[in-house]
């Protein structure tokens, strides 16, 4: 049995309960659990010693990073998205990079969902009304529209994509998706594939729920706005890059496009006085997609997995795809 009490491992951010206990009583844990940001020295120092690093997505992890740490053998990040780290520079260092895959496809299926529709019916703005003593004005809002019989497009027809289809299905909407690949089972998902221009010209709901990778980033550029439907909307919680922030902000602003509600932006944080938060055709939540209770502890259960198994030099529960297999 390997004496875990050996290891230390380094948290980048304030964990959930469930995994600090767990962790806190297995290795030697140095999380900064109080409120507010932990001072970067404090993080600086913690890494010279961690053999493992529990992350989450806000951080850079690059080779600046990994020249801090030269005991990591093991970072095991709570998200599924890992486009923050430099994996070929861990796998050049041997280290092991684990995510959470999974875990957190319905809770992010069902804020695609709300979002969906916030875009044909104008929740967020409604409330703004009423919140702000405009209720007599709630016309100016314009008449919303169905969701039945229109068409949603999904981008990245992976776990999380397949997890939207049922949810948009019993809103009775067409859907149609784009992958890299055409998936075999898509019948018995009840999706058709589509060419990207494809999807692009029939779509009335666009959802991103695509990785960020060379191929997606600004693959929503003006050309890609130019070809959507002047009615149509787009929502996204995959990453804010995939889209070009610039040329959303014209679609939108010319009406070239009706709607975009997006929980991921690029930047991130979006600050307050962005040019986007101008613009009332616009909804943003703040990249909370996986964030309940629920979901938020499961993600960071399999975290505390990926990190314990790491130090064992076990095969990690859920490594990154593009990284050796260390069986
Ligand atoms: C959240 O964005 C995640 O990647 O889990």
């Amino acid at each position: 049995m390997t004496d875990l009490k050996k290891y230390t491992v380094a948290a980048s951010g304030k964990m959930r309960k469930v995994a600090y206990d767990k962790l806190n009583s297995d290795v030697n844990l140095l999380a900064w659990q109080h409120s507010g940001r932990m001072p970067a020295e404090q993080f600086d120092e913690w890494l010279s010693k961690a053999d493992a690093l529990y992350s989450a997505a806000n951080i850079k992890i690059d080779e600046n990073l990994l020249n801090k740490a030269p005991r990591l053998k093991v970072i095991a990040q709570a998200a599924v998205g890992y486009d923050n780290i430099d994996v070929a520079a861990c796998t050049a260092r041997g280290i092991v990079v684990g995510h959470t895959p999974g875990v957190l496809d319905d809770a992010v299926a069902d804020l695609a969902y709300g979002l969906i529709i916030d875009s044909a019916r104008h929740l967020v703005r409604g409330s703004e009304h009423v919140h702000s003593g405009r209720w007599g004005e709630h016309k100016g809002l314009g008449l919303g529209c169905d969701l039945a019989r229109k068409t949603l497009g999904i981008i990245g027809m992976g776990n999380i994509g397949s997890a939207i289809v049922p949810r948009a299905r019993a809103s009775k909407m067409r859907i149609i998706y784009h992958n890299r690949h055409r998936r075999a089972d898509d019948g018995k998902l009840g999706a058709e594939y589509a060419g990207f221009e494809v999807l692009l010209e029939q779509a009335d709901f666009i959802v991103i729920t695509a990785t960020l990778n060379p191929s997606t980033k600004g693959m929503f550029d003006a050309e890609a706005f130019k070809r959507m439907k002047k009615t149509a909307a787009i929502i996204n919680v995959g990453r804010g890059a995939i889209v070009d922030t610039d040329a959303l902000y014209d679609a939108l602003a010319t009406g070239e496009i009706a709607y975009a509600a997006f929980d991921v932006t690029d930047p991130e944080p979006l600050p307050g006085d962005h040019k986007l938060l101008t613009l009332d055709n616009i909804t943003v939540t703040p990249h909370m997609a996986s964030a309940t209770v629920e979901t938020r502890d499961a993600m960071a259960l399999l975290t505390v997995e990926n990190i314990l198994a790491g130090l064992m030099d076990l095969p990690l529960p859920v490594q990154v795809p593009d990284q050796w297999v260390n069986a």
